[in-house]
C-alpha cells in the first residue's frame, strides 16, 4: 500500500534507492571469501552439500538464466573468466533447454533468478541435470524457492521483496553474489591472493556508500528523461564488463516507457546500427575509466559524425567533457571490476524518470509480468 511507499512515487523508485542497503544485507558477516558462502540448504535429514567439494571438482561454468538475471549472467562472465580463469558459458534458458548441447559433467551449473520460480529456468536446469550435470548452484533472491530446492548449491541474496516487475536491486544483489562466487571458485583453485582477497573485500564493503553517491545524481538523470521522453528509439552502447549493463539498460527502458531501445557492443556500431544514426535517436553510452576507453571514444566520435546525440556516463578521469550534441554525467569513481554495480544505477533511473514523463504504468508495464511461470 502507499504508507510502504514511504516517500517515493512507485515501487520502483523505492527499490532503486534500496540498493545500497540491499548490497549490505547481501554482504553482511562476509569477513572472508569461503566456499561456505555457497552451501546447499540444509535438507529434512540434516546434511547438505559443501560447496568446497563441488568447486574442486569442477572445471566450467554454465549460466542459465532469463530476463534481467540473465545480462547479470552475462557480466558474471566476464569476472568468472578473468578473475577465476574458468572458462564460462552464459546461455537463454528458454534456448538451453530446447538445444543440443555438449554435456559436461565437470560444469558447474548456475541458475541466476530473482524469483526462483521462472519456468524456462527451472526447466533449462532439469534439462542440465538430465544430461547428467549434477553440480549445480543457484543465485536466488527466495530461500523457499523451486530453484533453491532443486539446485545442489544456493546463494541466498538479501534484496528483500521486489514488487516493480523491472528488476534493478535483485539485479545488483545478483552481481554482488556473482563476484563473490568468482572469488570463491578463484580460490578453490588457488588463484587468488591473499592480497588480491583484501582489496576485493575492501572495494566491496564500500559499495553501498559509492552506490549512494551514484544515487545523488538523480537530478542530472531527471533532465535527461525530459530529452528522452519524446523519443521513440535510443540506442545503448557498452564495452567488455559494460555491454551486459548497456543491454540491461535498454532492458529497463523499452519495459517500462515503451521506447523501442537496443543495446550494441561498441564496436558493432558500424556493422548495422550506425545507419539508424540520427539526432531523433539518442545513444547513451556507458563509458568507464578502463583498458578499452579510447576505443569507446573513437566509437562516440563515429555517433557524433553523423549527427547522432550522446548521453555518455563518464568516469571521473576519463576527461569526456559535455558540448554540442555530447551531454555527459560523470560518475562519482572509478571502480575498476565492480563497476557494472555502479553503472547500472543511472540507466534504471533513467527509464524510471523517463516512464514517470510519458505517464506509463511503471510498475506494472502492460503485457509483463514480474515471474513468468508457465512457459
Ligand atoms: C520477468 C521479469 C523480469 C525478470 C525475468 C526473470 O520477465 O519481469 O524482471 O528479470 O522475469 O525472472 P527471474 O525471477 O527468473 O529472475
Amino acid at each position: 500500500g502507499a504508507a510502504e511507499l514511504g516517500p517515493y512515487r512507485h515501487y520502483m523508485q523505492k527499490e532503486i534507492f534500496e540498493q545500497p542497503r540491499a548490497i549490505a544485507d547481501t554482504l553482511e558477516g562476509v569477513i572472508g571469501i569461503v566456499p561456505e558462502l555457497f552451501d546447499g540448504q540444509p535438507r529434512e535429514d540434516g546434511t547438505h552439500v559443501a560447496a568446497w567439494r563441488v568447486f574442486k571438482e569442477i572445471d566450467s561454468v554454465l549460466i542459465l538464466a532469463c530476463g534481467t538475471s540473465y545480462y547479470s549472467g552475462c557480466a558474471a562472465k566476464y569476472w568468472l573468466e578473468s578473475i577465476a580463469k574458468i572458462p564460462t558459458q552464459v546461455e537463454i534458458a528458454s534456448e538451453y533447454r530446447y538445444r543440443d548441447s555438449v554435456p559436461n559433467p565437470r560444469t558447474l551449473v548456475v541458475t541466476i533468478t530473482q524469483s526462483g520460480e521462472t519456468a524456462d529456468t527451472l526447466a533449462a536446469l532439469r534439462h542440465a541435470q538430465s544430461q547428467g550435470m549434477t553440480h549445480t548452484l543457484t543465485v536466488c533472491n527466495v530461500a523457499t524457492s523451486a530453484m533453491v530446492r532443486e539446485c545442489e548449491l544456493a546463494y541466498i541474496t538479501r534484496a528483500g521483496v521486489e514488487i516493480g516487475v523491472a528488476s534493478t536491486k535483485a539485479f545488483t544483489t545478483q552481481l554482488a553474489g556473482l563476484f563473490l562466487l568468482t572469488l570463491a571458485l578463484a580460490q578453490s583453485k588457488g588463484r587468488l591472493s591473499e592480497a588480491e582477497e583484501a582489496r576485493h573485500l575492501k572495494a566491496m564493503r564500500h559499495l553501498p556508500a559509492a552506490l549512494q553517491a551514484v544515487l545523488a545524481l538523480e537530478p542530472q538523470i531527471i533532465s535527461w528523461a525530459e530529452d528522452f521522453a519524446s523519443k521513440e528509439n535510443a540506442l545503448f552502447l557498452g564495452r567488455g564488463l559494460h555491454y551486459p549493463i548497456a543491454l540491461e539498460g535498454a532492458l529497463k527502458l523499452k519495459e517500462i516507457t515503451y521506447i523501442h531501445a537496443e543495446a550494441y557492443a561498441a564496436g558493432e556500431l558500424k556493422h548495422g546500427p550506425l545507419a539508424l544514426v540520427t539526432s531523433d535517436m539518442p545513444v547513451v553510452t556507458v563509458a568507464p575509466n578502463d583498458a578499452l576507453l579510447e576505443k569507446l571514444k573513437s566509437n562516440m566520435q563515429e555517433v557524433r559524425a553523423r549527427g547522432g546525440v550522446l548521453y555518455v556516463l563518464a568516469d571521473a578521469d576519463t576527461h569526456i567533457q559535455s558540448e554540442e550534441g555530447l551531454n555527459v554525467i560523470r560518475m562519482p569513481e572509478h571502480y575498476g571490476e565492480l563497476s557494472p554495480l555502479l553503472h547500472v544505477v543511472p540507466l534504471q533511473l533513467l527509464a524510471y524518470h523517463t516512464a514517470c514523463a510519458r505517464g506509463t504504468d511503471v510498475d506494472k508495464p502492460r503485457n509483463l509480468a514480474k515471474s513468468v511461470t508457465v512457459e
